[in-house]
């Protein structure tokens, strides 16, 4: 089953998402530094009525690229076309896309970091100098031909910006690192999610939700959709603490925003293997999950939160772990 805690998006999140985006820089919430930055920068390109410079967004998966890269269009009252790096296979792929571009457009690649090395190349002097230069026909027929493109915006977006070559990187003049969000800014994003799906929620309710939430707005607009299924079948016209504490329990989700598979892993860690060291693989088969989904899904989280240490010898359980599940090992002796 799908986690509700995993930052990967699925096809539930992608059409609500598209419901909940905000369009504009000032409904943007958080990322005050990248905001303030972009905003002068769109100001500049208007007052110069040129195109705005490249822009690279990157940053953990949900926390408002795409978004961003929406925004930005809009805020440049110019089209945007998308595409994907790993939809680009080819240099006919890129060439498409590229020609359809009308001056001052942006070009928004996702995941850019996944375009073959060999068609990147083709990227750069399209970034650098607004030219095409492609390759037509094959072997002793095979010439190269030069075509004129409108100057256009790329706004490439990545979560591995450690795997984006350095030519390509370099291209971009504004580069954008998306951080996590407060539990302040995480509320407000609940808060307008509710007013946007017509679903009032008290301010404690989506703080609460704001906690468990990752740092993370898709996993906060996630948690909010499931409590707001609790709160219709309750018949609540409004989302309370109760209902909501309700809600997230049943679901599972603690208040540090640790599921049930991220407990299995720090409790597997402590009590059979003594708090670590030890390497993922064997904790992986010790609560049958995948080595992956540790990988990808619990370890970023728990890193990032003081819960577990990376050591060469393996995996390390930290003091806030002992307390954390101590404290539940407690409330349970009193249930
Ligand atoms: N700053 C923000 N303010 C309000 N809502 C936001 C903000 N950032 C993201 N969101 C919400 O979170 C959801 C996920 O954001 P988005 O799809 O832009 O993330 P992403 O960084 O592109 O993720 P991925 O790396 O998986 O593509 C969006 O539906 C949007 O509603
Ligand atoms: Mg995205």
């Amino acid at each position: 089953m799908k986690r509700l805690t995993d930052v990967s998006k699925e096809e539930e999140d992608i059409i609500i998402e598209d419901n909940i985006r905000p369009s504009s820089i000032s409904e943007y919430i958080g990322q005050s530094e990248v905001k303030e930055n972009i905003k002068v920068f769109i100001e500049a390109a208007l007052i110069r009525n040129e195109p705005l410079d490249h822009v690279l967004l990157y940053g953990p998966p949900g926390l408002g690229k795409t978004t961003l890269a929406m925004i930005i269009a809009n805020e440049l009252h110019k089209n945007i076309k998308t595409a994907s790096g790993p939809s680009i296979e080819k240099p006919g792929d890129l060439a498409a896309i590229l020609s359809t571009l009308e001056p001052g457009d942006v070009l928004f690649i996702d995941e850019i970091h996944r375009i073959p090395r060999f068609i990147e190349e083709i990227l750069y002097p399209a970034m650098e100098d607004f030219t095409l230069d492609i390759v037509i026909g094959s072997d002793n027929q095979a010439r190269s031909i030069k075509i004129d493109l409108p100057p256009f915006t790329l706004v490439g977006a990545t979560t591995r910006a450690g795997d984006l070559t350095s030519p390509l990187r370099d291209r971009f003049g504004i580069v954008c690192k998306l951080k996590y969000y407060t539990v302040e800014e995480l509320t407000s994003i609940v808060m307008r999610t509710a007013r946007v799906l017509n679903m009032p929620i008290d301010n404690e309710a989506a703080l609460s939700l704001a906690k468990r939430s990752r740092g993370t707005p898709r996993i906060a607009n996630r948690l909010f959709k499931r409590v707001r299924d609790f709160a219709l079948v309750a018949k609540k016209e409004k989302i309370d603490l109760e209902i909501a504490e309700n809600a997230l329990n049943r679901l599972k989700v603690d208040i540090l925003g640790l599921d049930e598979v991220d407990r299995q892993y720090l409790s597997s860690l402590i009590e059979k293997f003594n708090g670590g060291p030890v390497g993922v693989e064997t904790l992986a088969s010790s609560i049958g999950e995948e080595v992956t989904t540790l990988l990808d899904v619990c370890e970023p989280y728990l890193l990032q939160n003081g819960f577990i240490k990376r050591t060469s010898r393996g995996r390390v359980a930290t003091a806030k772990t002992y307390k954390h599940l101590g404290v539940n090992y407690q409330e349970n002796l009193f249930l």
